[in-house]
């Protein structure tokens, strides 16, 4: 690891972090766990291949997923980011009290087994819903969008079916992130 320190803030969640020294090639997955505490993001393969630890960064031009294993602080720093901590609405006391669609589909169509894979799932499925509300896709379209967003998951317990249809299944049902005709068969589990 570099002796050379970097100044670092970033939003995390809508919360500016503090300011603090950190190695300049430090990568955001220590970042998160190891100062922020927010353990939902996984380390897998640590090359940036299975996106067990991916996020969502609120770009400029919509969000998009980073894999954080492979994302230095470097270059996160200035940014801003979602975790998987960070997707539920919650109270005072910090329960959650309402969970994001994508997330409640997930659990409806039990999408996942150990659920070591579900953050980084979450990340992408979440980013492309809300690029398909400033977008929408034809209906015809939407087997391809789900599984060109989530190629880049994997999960061990080999739960993708469910994953896909879960996704599929929150943008047929939310009005605005599709175009044309409903079919009977597009609500359909
Ligand atoms: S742990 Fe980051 S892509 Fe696998
Ligand atoms: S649910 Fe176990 S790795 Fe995906």
């Amino acid at each position: 690891m570099s002796d050379r320190m970097l100044s670092v803030t970033m939003r995390i969640n809508g919360k500016d972090t503090d300011p603090v020294d950190l190695p300049e090639d430090l990568m955001l997955l220590e970042y998160l766990q190891e100062y922020l505490n927010l353990t939902g993001t996984r380390y897998g393969c640590g090359q940036g291949v299975c996106h067990a630890c991916a996020v969502i960064h609120d770009a400029p031009g919509g969000p998009e997923v980073v894999p954080t294993c492979i994302t230095g602080v470097a270059w996160a720093n200035g940014r801003s980011f979602r975790t998987v901590e960070g997707h539920a609405t919650r109270d005072e006391q910090g329960n959650v009290t309402q969970l994001l669609p994508v997330q409640q589909a997930f659990l409806d169509h039990f999408s996942f087994q150990c659920s070591y894979c579900t953050p980084g799932f979450v990340a992408a499925a979440t980013a492309l819903v809300e690029r398909l509300e400033a977008g929408p896709v034809a209906r015809e379209d939407v087997e391809d969008v789900v599984l060109e967003a989530l190629n880049d998951n994997i999960c061990r317990c080999t739960g993708y079916v469910r994953y896909l249809k879960a996704t599929r299944d929150v943008i047929l049902n939310t009005p605005g992130l599709t175009t044309g005709e409903v079919a009977a068969s597009d609500t359909a589990t």
